[in-house]
């Protein structure tokens, strides 16, 4: 099969902000308690920090981490996590069913960020607090004053204010499972008195208002419309999230499932657009896709969860090829809107629905480990518009797919990186590629692929990586993620 792409300068997207390759860390299952916090692990350090989780994460440099949550978040009390371990009480969390020890709480974060070279994203809770709730925690994380909660903070060991930029107000609040789900015209009032009052004690922070919980709800677009109404000039981020589901339809749709992203993130850039042209705004809004991945594995086992437990097995999807490379396909649709995508969190980090599984004796590197791993690596500098031909097959849902999914990144003036997935099973595509600069040699070609679209990582057995000799001539494997550099 031939394929055909062609990228240039002159036709920039935008500037690849790198907080596209964030994550979640949630509490919930054993996202915190026996992934990143395991004291009675050998493997932890001084801190009860899991060392090999560390340097997974920081391998998939990962720049910013958003938490405590996701649900959890919505009625959790972020105090009941700070001072002495000890004087710390067991509550239930009421998102999850689940018994929070509170043993890991903010400081515990933000210690652990520091080791992992990340920054936090903070989400304040708005389903069962408010304004005050959020400006304490603002005021623990970033002020400097002589006041109690900052003073509580340097009690707590951290003389110096964490400058938390970005904060999430609220979770998911559109949707009916979070707890204080609120109508749309109710969080949307909330939500500008609540960035108000923030920014009047930290005006160098950002805020992110919660878009819908996915595209199919009911209220998805007039919620959009309803909340910015309110909201607007205060605001710097609107939410996204979105999970594939069970790969009903086959392999060949499952791996198409992007396109559902790409049409999720149009439809929001109009809704943005469509608010900001009634306020008669300067101001443009974007995007903070916090939350995103495959979710369905896990479903028949956590059904039968019983409630109440620490830290159960939850969410502990094991990923196949199939969907490693949807996963490319998706970081690949990110770049392509990289003028209005400025945050991206892979959900989650370890543990639940994760790229990281951990055991009590070391981890694993799942499937869509690589893709997350490589975007964040060389997907630095501008998007291009990129022309990518090749021939095409038809899904229900969405009509003509073309096998060839890519785009293509100007690092700076020497390096250009194309990013590409063949999403044929058995055929190999030649890619022909014209970048405007005619001395760019391709410099290596790093491909992924495997013939079996079930296939899952184990201990035993991993998914190799090759670095593919072209010799002039660039094949794309059938089933593959592509990673190919160019250097002048
Ligand atoms: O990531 C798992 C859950 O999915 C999050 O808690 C929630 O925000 C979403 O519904």
């Amino acid at each position: 099969m031939q394929g055909k792409l062609y990228a240039t300068d002159l036709f920039p997207i935008g500037q690849i902000d790198h907080r596209i390759n964030s994550s979640l860390a949630e509490h919930m299952g054993r996202s915190i308690y026996g992934g990143i916090y395991d004291p009675d692990s050998p493997l932890a350090d001084d801190a009860g920090l899991r060392k090999d989780v560390m340097a997974a994460v920081k391998e998939l440099n990962v720049p910013l981490v958003r938490y405590p949550g996701g649900n959890f978040v919505s009625s959790y009390h972020w105090e009941d996590g700070i001072g002495p371990r000890d004087q710390r009480q067991q509550k239930v969390d009421l998102a999850w069913q689940s018994v929070e020890s509170n043993q890991f709480g903010l400081d515990d974060f933000m210690d652990w960020t520091t080791k992992v070279d990340a920054e936090a994203m903070i989400a304040v809770n708005l389903g069962t607090r408010g304004i005050e709730d959020a400006c304490n925690l603002l005021e623990y994380c970033n002020l400097d004053t002589n006041t109690y909660w900052a003073n509580k903070r340097r009690e707590n060991g951290h003389p110096e204010p964490y400058h938390v930029k970005f904060w999430c107000l609220g979770n998911e609040m559109d949707a009916p499972w979070q707890i204080g789900h609120k109508t749309a015209h109710e969080y949307g009032q909330l939500v500008n008195e609540t960035a108000k009052a923030m920014r009047s004690l930290d005006p160098s922070i950002k805020v992110v208002v919660c878009g819908s919980s996915n595209e199919h709800t009911p209220t998805f677009g007039t919620w959009e419309s309803t909340v910015l109404d309110e909201c607007y000039d205060n605001v710097d981020y609107i939410s996204m999230h979105q999970y594939y589901e069970l790969p009903s339809k086959g392999t060949m749709h499952h791996v198409a499932k992007s396109i559902r992203m790409d049409q999720f993130i149009n439809s929001v850039v109009a809704l943005c657009d469509a608010a900001k042209a009634t306020k008669k705004s300067d101001k443009t809004l974007n995007i903070s896709f916090d939350e995103w991945n495959v979710w369905y594995h896990s479903n028949e086992h956590d059904a039968h969860l019983e409630p109440w437990q620490q830290a159960p097995h939850r969410l502990e999807d094991v990923y196949n090829f199939e969907d490693a490379l949807l996963v490319g396909s998706s970081l690949i649709t990110l770049l392509k809107h990289a003028d209005r995508v400025k945050i991206a969190c892979f959900a989650q980090l370890v543990n639940v629905i994760a790229p990281i599984l951990t055991t009590k004796d070391g981890l694993l590197k799942q499937t869509i480990f690589t893709p997350l791993r490589d975007v964040s690596k060389y997907a630095h500098g501008t998007a291009l518009r990129t022309s990518a031909q090749s021939p095409t097959y038809q899904v229900p849902e969405f009509g003509d797919v073309p096998y060839l999914d890519a785009v293509t990144v100007k690092n700076d003036d020497h390096h250009y990186t194309i990013f590409a997935v063949n999403r044929h099973q058995t055929e190999s595509l030649d890619l022909a590629v014209k970048l405007n600069d005619d001395r760019l040699q391709e410099t290596s070609h790093l491909s992924y692929s495997c013939t079996d679209p079930e296939f899952k990582n184990s201990p035993e057995q991993s998914v190799s990586e090759e670095n593919i000799q072209d010799d002039g001539q660039i094949i794309l494997k059938p089933f593959s993620w592509n990673v190919i550099t160019f250097t002048v």
